[in-house]
């Protein structure tokens, strides 16, 4: 084994960053044996010196994070700071002078993820982010090693924690969305500001990530379609459960049945209970993946957390160190495809529509007509009266996005319908 130590530069110190620190020390041993030589912590840049990190030698604070990147002397920078900038200067810097990159930032690279492979490429360094997508489960090296060979058609997964924590609050206790809000954030799993992962911004990021993986070629987060599930009551999953199926906050990415473009977009949706995602419960996350060869796989676990996460960071710290002492580097980014990236208006999937009408003879069939004029094909419906007033669900068979939001402005002109309650995708079946 070799004596001399690669160099880690930690950039950032904070729910992952202290983690991360943590396990390189408690098992430098193992770590050391498993790479072929030993890894030292040689420099932690934070925002706040005077904060208390416990295990962490003084002299190894820094704040100015710049310096430590174009030291010269280190090997490996692992960038837990999160965000565009500084991260994706440090980041490039990095590069440039020597050093290859673990990085968890899925913001950063769903935004400018081909900037940093290129200047990675340029300088013959690596660039690993197991982390930035589902936490703990390993899945970027399962779609960019282990499954190279196939063909993936389908990615759809629940890869943010915090909503799959609130749709199953809503699902298992009847509360409604702020309530399971409330709880969720009591509890430690929603940030006191929740946007980014309501409103399904964290989600659409990691989408991206993973489309450009799974059919080699570059989404950017702009070219995901997003949703978030604010608007998703109890009487949707009341509905759900009706046709015996959850709901659940999706990214799915796919393949169009031509091979000809890409599609990729977060929402919530409607699934089967039979579906092994409707299964997954509380924080967890899963992401059901559908190749050629392999036909479909399921990966699971903890998708966020401080340890959770500095293992998918340290798995790449190993292997990042095994590459240097190679002098080699593993696969770079892979967007041979160029495949574009189709409109939502271009995704073809089932609908499940709840409208309020007037109670009176013939509304059935003119709804029906509007559907039928756009065409979309309609597979079952529900109507319950009350009070000169009715609800009707529909449920369609598949159709275009784009059909079924013309049928639905079309709905909103009857005088017959008085409101549509709610629109849901079905997936997954
Ligand atoms: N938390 C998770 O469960 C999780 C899961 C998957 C991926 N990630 C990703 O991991 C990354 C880190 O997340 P986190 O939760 O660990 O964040 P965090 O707890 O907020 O920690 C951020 C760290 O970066 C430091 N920092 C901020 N600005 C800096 C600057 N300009 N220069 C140097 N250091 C700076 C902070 O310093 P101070 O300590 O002095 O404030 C802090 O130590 C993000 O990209 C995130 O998306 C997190």
């Amino acid at each position: 084994m070799r004596t001399r130590p690669l160099k880690v530069a930690l950039l950032g110190c904070g729910v992952v960053g202290s983690e991360v620190a943590r396990i390189m020390t408690t098992h430098a041993d193992d770590l050391a044996a498993r790479i072929g030589a030993p890894v030292e912590l040689a420099g932690v840049a934070v925002r706040r010196p005077d904060k208390v990190r416990g295990g962490i030698p003084a002299e190894l604070i820094t704040t100015d994070a710049t310096a430590l990147v174009k030291r010269g002397d280190i090997d490996v920078v692992v960038e837990v700071i999160g965000g565009i900038e500084p991260a994706r200067s440090l980041i490039t810097t990095a590069f440039e002078h020597g050093a290859s990159v673990v990085s968890a930032n899925k913001a950063l690279l769903a935004q400018d993820g081909a900037t940093l492979y290129a200047a990675a490429e340029q300088h013959g360094q690596d660039l690993y982010y197991e982390a930035a997508v589902a936490g703990a489960i390993p899945l970027i090296r399962p779609l960019r090693e282990s499954l190279a060979g196939d063909k993936i058609n389908r990615v759809m997964g629940i890869v943010n924690g915090t909503t799959n924590f609130i749709l199953d609050k809503m699902d298992n206790s009847g509360a409604g969305y702020s309530e399971a809000l409330d709880e969720a954030t009591a509890l430690g799993y929603a940030e006191a500001d929740p946007t980014a992962d309501v409103e399904g911004f964290d989600a659409a990021a990691k989408a991206a990530i993973l489309a450009g993986i799974a059919f080699h070629t570059r989404v950017r987060l702009d070219d995901v379609y997003r949703e978030g599930m604010t608007e998703v009551t109890a009487a949707d999953f009341a509905s759900a459960k009706q046709m015996g199926c959850t709901i659940k906050l999706l990214a799915i990415c796919e393949r169009a049945a031509d091979g000809e473009s890409v599609t990729a977009r977060v929402h919530p949706a409607m699934i089967p209970l039979t579906h092994p995602l409707a299964s997954v419960r509380e924080a967890y996350n899963a992401v059901f993946v559908e190749a050629d060869a392999a036909g479909q796989l399921m990966f699971y676990g903890p998708g966020a957390g401080g340890a959770p996460t500095a293992s998918a960071v340290l798995g790449d710290l190993v292997a990042v160190c095994r590459n240097k002492l190679n002098e080699a580097t593993g696969p770079g980014e892979s967007a041979y495809t160029q495949l574009p990236v189709s409109p939502m208006g271009d995704v073809v999937t089932r609908y499940h529509i709840s409208l309020d009408v007037a109670d009176k003879p013939g509304v059935l069939a003119q709804v029906a007509t509007v559907f039928a004029e756009h065409g979309v094909s309609i597979d079952t419906v529900r109507q319950q009266g009350k009070d000169g007033e009715a609800s009707l669900v529909v449920v369609t068979h598949r159709a275009p996005d784009a059909a079924l939001s013309g049928t639905v402005e079309a709905l909103r002109k009857l005088d017959t319908v008085r409101g549509v309650a709610s629109i849901m995708r079905v997936e997954g079946e």
